[in-house]
């Protein structure tokens, strides 16, 4: 239980479902005063509703939008000091290189990569007017190995690990800590369209016999936001059930 973060204000993108959710729960209920951001804005409210957050829409791959997510927190919470940038969509289909569709490739690397680099730089010059704080950017452990059939999702993870560490260098003087989390396959709404013998197989592939619930992540993220890990920046932490241990 982490009991360190009464009173701190954070962003969670994509923090209206699945891993994003569940941050938001977990930092709700650690005391932090959380805004969902999500493109998705009314599951995004009936979240916040419930948790007595706040929601704002955002579309992560628009710069503009990202600037209009980060004045929205200040302007209803005065501050930002923690940031998890979890938005992100799934591999589209199987397609080996050739056969991907460019529009596809640049889609996900929109979204997954660049999303991730023009979050934190909307967030970073709040976080500097409040002292410092603490980013957390879910990658996925794609982040580290590949899969067949998925070029533009595992290199969007790979290189959000990469933005981890050079953000992590380039903010540690201002007392602004960047990490990455790599999860394994986790049971959310991405996963809904996989056969029952495509996820016996996913579970299998984790050392752990299962994959994770997207607790088990937040509880990882909610770890790093807090001064419990005040060494830790550059990290890219796997949380993956012993699946690249293989
Ligand atoms: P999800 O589909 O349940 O939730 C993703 C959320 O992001 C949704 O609320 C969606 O509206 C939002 N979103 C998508 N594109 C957006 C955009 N352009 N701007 C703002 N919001 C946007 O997915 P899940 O599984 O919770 O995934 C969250 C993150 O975790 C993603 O970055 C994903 O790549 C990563 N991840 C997921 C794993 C899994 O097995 N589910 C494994 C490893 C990493």
């Amino acid at each position: 239980m982490i009991t360190t973060l009464d009173g701190k204000v954070a962003i969670v993108t994509g923090g209206a479902s699945g891993i994003g959710a569940a941050c938001s729960r977990v930092l709700a209920a650690s005391g932090v005063a959380v805004m969902i951001a999500d493109r998705n804005l009314p599951l995004a409210e009936a979240l916040a509703e419930e948790l007595g957050a706040a929601a704002v829409e955002v579309d992560v791959a628009d710069e503009e939008s990202c600037q209009r997510m980060v004045a929205a927190t200040e302007k209803r919470f005065g501050r930002l000091d923690i940031a998890v940038n979890n938005a992100g969509v799934g591999n589209p289909d199987r397609s080996r290189i050739a056969e991907l569709a460019y529009a596809t490739w640049l889609n996900i690397v929109n979204i997954n990569l660049n999303g991730v680099f023009l979050s934190i730089k909307a967030e970073v010059p709040a976080m500097l007017r409040g002292g410092g704080g603490s980013i957390v950017n879910i990658a996925s452990i794609m982040g580290c190995v590949a899969v067949e059939g998925a070029a533009s999702y595992v290199s969007a993870k790979h290189g959000v690990v990469g933005l981890t560490k050079a953000a992590a260098l380039d903010y540690a003087p201002d007392g602004i800590r960047v990490n990455a989390v790599g999860p394994g396959f986790v049971d959310t709404p991405m996963l809904a369209n996989r056969t029952p013998e495509q996820r016996a197989a996913l579970d299998a592939a984790h050392p752990l016999g299962r994959i994770a619930t997207a607790e088990e992540i937040a509880n990882v993220v909610a770890f790093l936001a807090s001064p419990d890990a005040a060494f830790v920046t550059g990290a890219y932490y796997t949380a993956d059930g012993g699946y690249a241990a293989r």
